[in-house]
C-alpha cells in the first residue's frame, strides 16, 4: 500500500500558520498539489508559495467561498482527492465568561465551517472517483474541560459531524476521519496568555500527566493526518485518532508506579 499522493489535490483549511501549515508541508512532500486556505493572506500566501501549492483566501463560514474554492481547484486541476478541515479559533472562558454570541461565532467556524466544506467538497469528491476528509478536532472533543466552554462544545459537535458525513458518503467512495491532537500552535493562546501567567506552572504540569509526558509536536499530527488522508488507511472511516501522548487514554499517578 502507497502512502503518497502523487497527482492528489488537496485542500487544507487554515494552512497559513501552525498545524495546517505543517499539513500543507506534509501532503505536499508526498506529491499533492495543496491548495492552501486561510484568512490570512500574507502567511498562506507564503506557505503556498514554500510548498509549491496555491493560495485561496478561504473564510470556512463563508458558503459562497467554499463554492469557489472548490470550484476553482477543479477548475485548475481537474479533481478533488483530500480535505483536511484544521481552521479553527479558540476561545477560552467559563460558562458565565462566553456570552452567547462567542458561543456561536466558535461554532460557526469550527462547526459549521467544515460542515460547510464536506457539503462542498462531497460531489467533486465523488465525481474524482472518492475521496478523504480529515477533521482536525482535539482531545477536548473527545473530553470535557473547564473554561473551554465554547470550543469544546464546537469540537464534539465536528466529532459528531465526521460520524453522520462518514456514514452517509462511505457509498460513494468518501471517507471522514477525525484527528484530535492535544497541542498545536502555542500562538493560538495568545490572547489569554498574559492571564494565565499566574497558572502557568499548572498548565505545564498537565502535559507532565500524560502516559507519554510533553508536547505533541504539529510534525507528528500532520502525519496521522497524512494517513488518514491517504489509501493507506483505506478501510477507516468515522474515526476518532487522538495524537496525544496518551492525555485521554488516563490520569497518570507518579507514586502509584512505585505499588
Ligand atoms: N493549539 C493547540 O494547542 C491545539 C490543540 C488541539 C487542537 N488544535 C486544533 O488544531 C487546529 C490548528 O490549530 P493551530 O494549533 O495550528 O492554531 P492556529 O491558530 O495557528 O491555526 C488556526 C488557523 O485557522 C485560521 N482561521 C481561523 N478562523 C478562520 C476562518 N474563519 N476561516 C479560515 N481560517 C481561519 C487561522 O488564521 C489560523 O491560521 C485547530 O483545529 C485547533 O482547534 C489546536
Amino acid at each position: 500500500m502507497r502512502m503518497d499522493f502523487d497527482g492528489r489535490v488537496a485542500i487544507v483549511t487554515g494552512a497559513a500558520r501552525g498545524t495546517g501549515e505543517a499539513i500543507a508541508r506534509r501532503l505536499s512532500r508526498g506529491g499533492a498539489h495543496v491548495v492552501v486556505t486561510d484568512v490570512l493572506e500574507e502567511h498562506g500566501t507564503a506557505v503556498a508559495e514554500a510548498v509549491g501549492g496555491s493560495f485561496q483566501r478561504l473564510d470556512v463560514t463563508d458558503a459562497g467561498a467554499w463554492e469557489r474554492c472548490v470550484g476553482d481547484a477543479v477548475a485548475a486541476h481537474g479533481r478533488l482527492d483530500a480535505l483536511v478541515n484544521n481552521a479553527a479559533v479558540l476561545h477560552m472562558g467559563t460558562l458565565a465568561n462566553t456570552d452567547p454570541e462567542t458561543f456561536r461565532r466558535v461554532l460557526d467556524v469550527n462547526t459549521v465551517g467544515p460542515f460547510l466544506g464536506i457539503r462542498a467538497a462531497a460531489p467533486t469528491m465523488k465525481a474524482s472517483g472518492g475521496g478523504a476528509i480529515v477533521n482536525v478536532a482535539s482531545t477536548d472533543a473527545l473530553t470535557g474541560m473547564n473554561g473551554l466552554t465554547a470550543y469544546c462544545s464546537s469540537k464534539w459537535g465536528l466529532r459528531g459531524l465526521a460520524r453522520a458525513a462518514a456514514m452517509e458518503l462511505g457509498r460513494e467512495g468518501i471517507r471522514v476521519n477525525t484527528v484530535c491532537p492535544a497541542g498545536g500552535n502555542p500562538a493560538m493562546f495568545g490572547p489569554w496568555i498574559e492571564r494565565m501567567v499566574p497558572f502557568m506552572q499548572e498548565t505545564l504540569d498537565y502535559t507532565q500527566r500524560r502516559a507519554i509526558p510533553g508536547e505533541v509536536p504539529v510534525d507528528r499530527i500532520a502525519e496521522a493526518v497524512a494517513w488518514l488522508a491517504s489509501d493507506a488507511s483505506a478501510p477507516c472511516t468515522g474515526v476518532d485518532l487522538p495524537v496525544d501522548g496518551g492525555a485521554v487514554a488516563g490520569t497518570w499517578i507518579a507514586g502509584f508506579n512505585t505499588l
